[in-house]
């Protein structure tokens, strides 16, 4: 949003555009220390994505559009009329950032078709307004998508949630944290069971930091206590966002995922996948060819400065899973919600495009 900059980030102003600069909530240091970083150009952009600065689908694909921005603005500077060459090196440098948020992807998309319109003079100020309306369409979308997933909750019940889908993580409000606000407003949330989130515990760290910010009764468990809670009380819905949908309604989402949505259907819980269409790819046809993320082995034998495991331990990092869609029971979208998702059912929210 173009608006001024508060001294210290809050969800809901995690993402900031003034005057031409991006100001980018630090999310790797949350909660302990709530910081902006100032990003002044593309490549800034793509090395915080990459770094997790930013992370969550829908807020990668909002900094990479402002990232174009700034990359116009620089090829302009340096190629005036040529600037849709002097660009690529910078698309291509956003577009390599990260593997599995489609959200990256698009985002770029959409302004390289806003770039094909335009002609030889500078398209900063054009490449700014197409970034900021992505970043609004965004939060506006996650409103809707409260409303709508809200709605399918039909009686105050406890829900478990996994890594961040909040605002930070989008252009404001949320995915999945977005149908729990909207869902505790109407009175239909006693408490939400927030994964830690191993290894980069986006569950401790943000989604806590974001629902205690709200004043919504949030407990924190580890991802392995997630099977006893549902086998012990009365959890009603998991409801967690997502990294990419396949047209047939797999859903790539944080690692553990999968095995959430396996053990909500043995317990008989509803499982919910809140996301923009943004966030739906027509173009993988299943969740077998989404591009899984494999981070450094070393998030894994260390938490924080300390090392856990022995030295010469081997470990694997996947940071995604996929969860196909017959696990699912809602896909929830700004344009609607697709109930036990398919191929064709996916096909017809999105109109058919694509396929
Ligand atoms: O590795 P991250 O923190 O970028 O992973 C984020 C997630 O898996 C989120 O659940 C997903 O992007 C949905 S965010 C609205």
């Amino acid at each position: 949003m173009e608006t001024t900059i508060p001294t210290v980030p809050t969800p809901d102003d995690a993402a900031l555009w003034h005057e031409g600069v991006l100001y980018l909530a630090d999310q790797r240091l949350l909660p302990d220390r709530a910081e902006f970083l100032r990003l002044t150009d593309a490549g800034a952009v793509a090395d915080s994505i990459r770094a997790m600065v930013v992370r969550g689908a829908p807020a990668i694909g909002v900094a990479a559009a402002y990232g174009v921005a700034l990359a116009g603005r620089d090829a302009y500077a340096a190629a005036g009329g040529g600037w849709k060459a002097a660009i690529e090196s910078d698309l291509a440098r956003l577009a390599a950032s990260r593997p599995t948020a489609v959200n990256l992807f698009w985002a770029i998309d959409r302004m390289r078709r806003l770039i094909a319109r335009l002609d030889e003079r500078d398209p900063f100020p054009a490449l700014v307004d197409e970034a900021l309306a992505i970043h609004a369409e965004d939060r506006a979308a996650n409103r809707v998508i409260g409303d709508l997933g809200a709605a399918l909750i039909e009686a105050r019940t406890d829900i478990i949630t996994h890594c961040n889908a909040g605002a930070i993580a989008t252009g404001g409000y949320g995915t999945a944290l977005g149908v729990i606000r909207s869902a505790y407003a109407a009175g239909k949330v006693g408490r939400v069971f927030a994964d830690e989130t191993r290894p980069w515990m986006q569950g401790a760290r943000l989604t806590a930091w974001e629902l205690m910010h709200d004043g919504i009764p949030v407990t924190l468990q580890a991802d392995g206590a997630a099977a006893s809670l549902m086998a012990g009380r009365s959890v009603g819905w998991v409801i967690v966002g997502s990294d990419r949908i396949a047209a047939n309604g797999d859903v790539a989402n944080k690692i553990g995922t999968y095995g959430l949505a396996i053990l909500a259907k043995h317990h008989g819980i509803k499982f919910m996948v809140a996301a923009p269409t943004s966030t739906i790819d027509l173009e993988v046809a299943s969740g077998r060819e989404i591009p899984i993320e494999e981070r450094d082995p070393d998030e894994l034998l260390s938490c924080g400065e300390r090392r856990l495991a022995p030295a010469g331990c081997v470990a694997r990092n996947p940071v995604f899973d996929v969860t196909p869609a017959e696990l699912v029971d809602a896909i929830v979208t700004e344009r609607g919600v697709v109930l036990r998702p398919t191929k064709e059912k996916i096909r017809a929210l999105m109109g058919g495009w694509g396929l």
